[in-house]
């Protein structure tokens, strides 16, 4: 089973602030889109919270909430209580499974030490914040960038995606 992590970060590694996106870039989105369709997404309850409900669970992916509430339901996900139930969720699946965030999630998948791969969206701002993502050291990692994209009418930050490995 292959972990990847996706995120996208502002410049002092903000991702989210009142349980929301920091951003609206669609490009992005697309990106997100495209690379976890026909995969796994595995995300804290506070994260599945903040999607709308009528694009949750997200479509054409096994959607994985995690949360220390054992009767929270959550339709269209398979709710689990422990980093490590993924494992017991998932098996020996062939897809990726693809760790979405929150920071909280972030920092259980990154502590696990399971995290192979990671896709980063770099936005060029700083943003206010309250969710942060955990400080990595990247030059530990190889990369390459996917995607530069400056700001256009629909997308008003510029922001670099790129792919880390180890
Ligand atoms: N920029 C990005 O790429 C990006 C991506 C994703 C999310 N975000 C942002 O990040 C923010 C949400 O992140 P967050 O850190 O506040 O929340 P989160 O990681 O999405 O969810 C936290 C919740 O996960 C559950 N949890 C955490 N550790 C657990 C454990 N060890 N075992 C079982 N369950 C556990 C708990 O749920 P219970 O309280 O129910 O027990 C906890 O409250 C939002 O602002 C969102 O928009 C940004």
């Amino acid at each position: 089973m292959k972990f990847s992590l996706i995120v996208a970060v502002g410049e002092n590694n903000e991702i989210g602030k009142n349980n929301d996106l920091l951003w609206h870039l669609p490009r992005d989105m697309k990106f997100f889109r495209e690379t976890t369709t026909g995969h796994i997404v595995v995300m804290g309850r506070k994260n599945w919270e903040s999607i709308p409900e009528k694009f949750r669970p997200l479509r054409d992916r096994q959607n994985i909430m995690l949360t220390r509430n054992n009767s929270y339901e959550a339709k269209g996900a398979e709710v689990i209580s422990s980093f490590s139930d993924i494992k017991a969720v998932i098996k020996d699946d062939s897809r990726t499974c693809f760790i979405i965030g929150g920071s909280q999630i972030y920092d259980l998948a990154l502590e696990d030490g399971s995290v192979s791969e990671m896709y980063i969206t770099h936005v060029h701002q700083s943003f206010d914040a309250d969710t942060y993502f955990p400080e990595i050291d990247l030059s530990k990692w190889e990369s390459e960038t996917i995607l530069s994209h400056e700001k256009d009418d629909k997308n008003p930050h510029s922001f670099t995606i790129k792919r880390y490995w180890k």
